[in-house]
């Protein structure tokens, strides 16, 4: 996307999402969900907003998701693993 795109849009950036960043870090090292944290950063708003539009989501939900993000490292299965305990487990992210 070129920044021409995002005009009159919200914009939302990893600082302002610090508390919900820390529940899915914590789920991603439970589940092994990243290695090299390439994709980390994007995955991560990626999953903010699956699971704050789609609280329950399912894992083809979840694969869809995060199909925008190329991750080398860990076949996405241990993601999908870790963003199903957080839509499961510790309810809707606010
Ligand atoms: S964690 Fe390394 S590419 Fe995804």
């Amino acid at each position: 996307m070129l920044a021409v795109q995002t005009d009159g849009s919200e914009i939302e950036t990893m600082a302002r999402e610090a508390s919900i960043l820390g529940r899915i870090q914590e789920a991603f090292r439970q589940h092994h969900g990243l290695q090299c944290q390439f994709v980390g950063p994007v995955s991560s708003l990626a999953i903010i907003d699956l699971l704050r539009h789609h609280p329950l989501e399912t894992d083809d939900k979840i694969r869809e998701a995060l199909s925008g993000n190329i991750c080398r490292c860990t076949g996405y299965e241990n993601i999908v693993n870790a963003v199903r305990e957080l839509a499961s487990k510790r309810g809707p992210l606010r």
